[in-house]
């Protein structure tokens, strides 16, 4: 008899415990159910959207989880590429870090590369992932106008409300470019040189590998070269991707032995189809600082160069130490952005408390508004499409 008590008892604080549980779970779910995520327009009437890219190597996670949230807009896409020096376990620290963030979870927009590319210092490996991502992108996501390269030391200077903005009354077909023809010494130093990148066919890291032999500079198209930030039109990477005319793949084979060929692939295809040569804004749109003669990389801009930054105009800047405090001031001066949270938008529409993520409800996604630093940005782009500029622009 008592055992039978006993198994009652049991039995009767089980059901009611799970009975607790069951109640307890659904208050929770309740409380936490998701905005349904506004519906996302795109096209001509709308502001324009952008595919940004963002890659980093071992250690980047922390890195490229922060240029995330400091760009990340709902109508936009991102695709993110931990190179494959970093451990699976970060990768997999960063998407839980991802899913974290509401608005990311219920808009679906960013994608981590999940089996990753090997990438050689100046080798073509990275280029061969960078034409992978915009690959991958257009295939996914048929809204955006604009492919932006970032990589894990960049930082933006302005909200992406701002970008948009000001890329509303900017010709979608343009390039932003930073080119010349004029190769100075990267033409025996760069152009000459005949390389091989071992990221390519190697399991492990190693240096690029230069022959002893040089090649003489092409003369079945012309060598463009500039700054490996660049900003493409949708219509030009369909070009460049999918492959009707020859001219992108032809260059891709030639660039594949040239040192740092991001610095040029974009640049001479551009400036070698008759149909888009006319589309080169020359800018990367980027402040950076550069010693005089360059070295390979610009300077680590820190608190100092932070009036200078605002002041240029650009959209981006390079390149960053991890954590450097002239970050927060970007996060707290121009993008207002809180600790772990995204850069607020005219999207935003929860309350402005400390303890609450403004961004963690949100209304109407295709109305943006733009801040102070859009006047500063807008005159920048006014100045490059100016009559009296346009011929800076042209591939010569
Ligand atoms: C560039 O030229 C083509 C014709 O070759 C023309 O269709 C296109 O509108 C031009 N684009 C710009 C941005 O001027
Ligand atoms: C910022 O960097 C420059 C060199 O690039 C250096 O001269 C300056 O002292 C640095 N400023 C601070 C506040 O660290």
């Amino acid at each position: 008899m008592g055992a039978e008590k006993r198994w009652f008892f049991t039995l009767f604080s089980a059901a009611f415990i799970s009975l607790l549980f069951v109640l307890l779970y659904s208050i929770s779910a309740f409380s936490s159910s998701k905005p349904f995520p506004s519906v996302v327009h795109y096209g001509t009437h709308h502001p324009p959207a952008f595919a940004y890219y963002i890659s980093g190597g071992r250690g980047d996670g922390n890195r490229i989880f922060r240029l995330l949230l400091a760009v990340y807009h709902p109508r936009n896409y991102y695709l993110l590429h931990l190179s494959a020096d970093a451990s699976d376990e970060e990768r997999v620290r960063l998407v839980g870090a991802i899913n974290a963030v509401p608005a990311i979870s219920s808009f679906a927009n960013v994608d981590v590369v999940g089996k990753p590319n090997r990438l050689s210092y100046m080798g073509s490996s990275s280029i061969a992932a960078t034409l992978r991502a915009a690959a991958i992108l257009l295939r996914l996501h048929s809204g955006w106008s604009w492919f932006v390269v970032l990589s894990a030391s960049d930082y933006p200077l302005l909200t992406q409300d701002d970008l948009s903005h000001v890329f509303s009354s900017v010709s979608r077909d343009l390039n932003f470019i930073d080119h010349t023809s004029d190769l100075g010494w990267k033409e025996s130093q760069r152009i000459q040189p005949i390389v091989v990148d071992p990221g390519i066919y190697l399991a492990r890291r190693t240096q690029i590998f230069q022959a002893t032999q040089k090649r003489p500079t092409p003369d079945a198209f012309k060598v463009f070269t500039g700054s490996a930030w660049v900003i493409l039109s949708r219509s030009f990477l369909e070009f460049c991707i999918l492959g009707w005319n020859n001219l992108p793949r032809t260059l891709l084979m030639y660039f594949n032995n040239v040192i740092l060929p991001e610095e040029g692939y974009f640049h001479s295809v551009v400036c070698n189809a008759p149909e888009f040569k006319n589309t080169t804004v020359n800018t990367d749109l980027r402040y950076m600082i550069w010693d005089n003669p360059p070295k390979m990389e610009p300077h680590f801009l820190n608190i100092s160069d932070y009036d200078g930054m605002v002041q240029s105009g650009a959209a981006f800047a390079r390149q960053f130490k991890r954590n450097d405090p002239v970050l927060e001031m970007i996060d707290e001066k121009i993008l207002k952005r809180g600790h772990n949270r995204a850069a607020p938008g005219a999207w935003c529409t929860g309350r402005r408390r400390w303890w609450i993520d403004p961004c963690s409800q949100w209304g109407d996604v295709n109305v943006v508004k733009p801040g102070p630093q859009a006047k500063k940005f807008e005159k920048t782009i006014k100045n490059l499409l100016d009559q009296s500029n346009l011929q800076r622009n042209e591939c010569q």
